[in-house]
C-alpha cells in the first residue's frame, strides 16, 4: 500500500529537494588508510544483516498499544483530558503516539543515508568514504526496518516534524564537509540513539525490542566514526571555526528539546496547540524524557572538543551538563552486547524448541 494512504496527513510535497553545495572530491590514494578507521571499515562490513530474515516479523504487535506503554507515561494521563477519555480513545493515542514516534526515526533514518551518502562524496580521505559507504547501507537497512513495522503493524504514519527537518535541511545545506557529521552523526543520531535506548530498554514487547536493540547495535559504530572524524579535525580548526560549531550545537539542541515533543498528536485529538504544548511540558514523565535525550549528545560534543564556555552554559540551562562525564565507549559496548545477548537468547529458544519437537517425535515413535 502507498504510504500517502497511511499519513495521518498529506506531508506536502512528494520529494522534498535541497540544492547541493560543496564539492565532491577524489582520492586517488588508495593505499593508506588510518588503522583504527580501516578497522571500522571491516567492522561495518562483518557486521551487515538482513531485517528481512534477523527480525521474527511473524510477531505480532497490538496497533492500539504497540510499545507497551503504561498510563503515567502518557502527556495527557493526569489532564482533564485524560480523564474524559475511554478506553479505546486511550488506544487511539497510543496507536498515534507511537506511530508518530517512530515515523520520525524512519525520516530520520531516511535522513541519515543521505548525510552518510553526502559524506561518501564530500570527504576527502578515501578511507572515511569507504566507512561511510557502509554506512550508508546500515541507514537504508534502519529505513527499511522502520517503514516495515509502520506499514505492516501500526498502519499509520506522520510526516516529519517540521523542526527535526529544519535541522536537516540546515545540516545538508552546509558547504563545510564536517556538517553532516556535526548535524547528523552527533546530534540528531545522538537524540534519536537515547529515544531508541530508552524504549528498547522499557519496552516489553518483542517485536520493536528487536528492532532497536539491532539498529543500536550498527549505531555504535556511526557515534565511533563521528568522533574519530571529529576530534581529529576540530583540533586543526581556529577559535572563531569552533564557536560556530558550537552555536550551531546549541541552537539544535534548544529545537530538539522544545519543538520536538509531538504536539501535532494531541492536535490530531482535537487540543489546542497552546493547550497540548502546556501538556507536555508539565508531564513529570515527558521532562525526564527531554533530559535524558542528551545522555548521547552531551558526552559526545565534549569528546570531539566543542566544549567553550557557551554551550557549557547552555548544558547547565537544560540540567543536562553532568552528563558530559558519562562513559560513551561503555555505552556503546554495552548497545552491541545487548544486541548479541538477544541473539544468542531467540537461538537457545528455538533451539530447546527443536528439542521438544524432536523429543516428542521419539516419545511417539516409541509409544507406537
Ligand atoms: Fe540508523
Ligand atoms: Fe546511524
Amino acid at each position: 500500500m502507498s504510504t500517502h494512504e497511511l499519513y495521518t496527513h498529506a506531508p506536502g510535497e512528494t520529494t522534498w529537494q535541497i540544492p547541493a553545495t560543496g564539492a565532491a572530491r577524489f582520492s586517488w590514494e588508495y593505499d593508506e588508510g588510518r588503522d583504527r578507521l580501516l578497522a571500522l571499515y571491516q567492522k561495518g562490513k562483518d557486521k551487515q544483516w538482513d531485517g528481512a530474515k534477523r527480525i521474527a516479523w511473524d510477531l505480532e504487535v497490538d496497533p492500539y498499544d504497540p510499545l507497551g506503554t503504561p498510563d503515567e507515561s502518557m502527556s495527557l494521563y493526569g489532564t482533564r483530558h485524560w480523564d474524559k477519555m475511554t478506553d479505546r480513545d486511550k488506544g487511539e493515542l497510543r496507536k498515534h503516539y507511537a506511530s508518530w514516534q517512530f515515523s520520525q526515526f524512519l525520516h530520520g533514518e531516511q535522513g541519515a543515508m543521505v548525510c552518510a551518502a553526502r559524506i561518501v562524496e564530500s570527504v576527502p580521505d578515501l578511507d572515511a568514504k569507504f566507512y561511510s559507504a557502509t554506512q550508508t547501507m546500515d541507514e537504508a537497512r534502519h529505513a527499511e526496518v522502520y517503514g516495515r513495522f509502520l506499514h505492516d503493524k501500526i498502519g499509520m504514519l506522520y510526516p516529519i516534524n517540521d523542526n527535526l527537518k529544519s535541522l536537516l535541511g540546515d545540516t545538508l545545506r552546509d558547504s563545510r564537509w564536517d556538517m553532516p557529521y556535526l548535524g547528523m552523526q552527533v546530534l540528531i543520531e545522538g537524540l534519536a540513539l537515547a529515544a531508541f535506548g530508552m524504549i528498547r530498554d522499557t519496552t516489553d514487547k518483542p517485536l520493536p525490542k528487536q528492532i532497536l536493540a539491532y539498529v543500536m547495535q550498527d549505531e555504535a559504530r556511526h557515534v565511533a566514526f563521528g568522533r574519530m572524524a571529529l576530534r581529529d579535525y576540530y583540533k586543526q580548526l581556529s577559535d572563531a571555526e569552533l564557536r560556530e560549531r558550537e552555536e550551531f550545537v546549541i541552537e539544535g539542541c534548544y529545537l530538539m528539546r522544545d519543538r520536538l515533543r509531538g504536539v501535532e498528536v494531541l492536535e490530531n485529538f482535537g487540543i489546542p496547540k497552546a493547550e497540548a504544548e502546556e501538556c507536555s511540558e508539565n508531564s513529570e514523565f515527558l521532562a525526564l524524557f527531554r533530559q535524558l535525550l542528551f545522555s548521547r549528545i552531551v558526552p559526545c560534543v565534549k569528546d570531539i572538543g566543542l566544549w567553550g564556555k557557551r554551550l557549557q552554559e547552555a548544558y547547565v540551562d537544560m540540567g543536562v551538563f553532568e552528563m558530559g562525564n558519562a562513559n560513551l565507549d561503555q555505552l556503546m559496548a554495552q548497545d552491541e552486547e545487548i544486541a548479541e545477548k538477544l541473539d544468542a537468547e531467540r537461538f537457545a529458544a528455538e533451539e530447546g524448541a527443536r528439542v521438544a519437537e524432536v523429543e516428542d517425535m521419539i516419545a511417539a515413535g516409541e509409544g507406537r
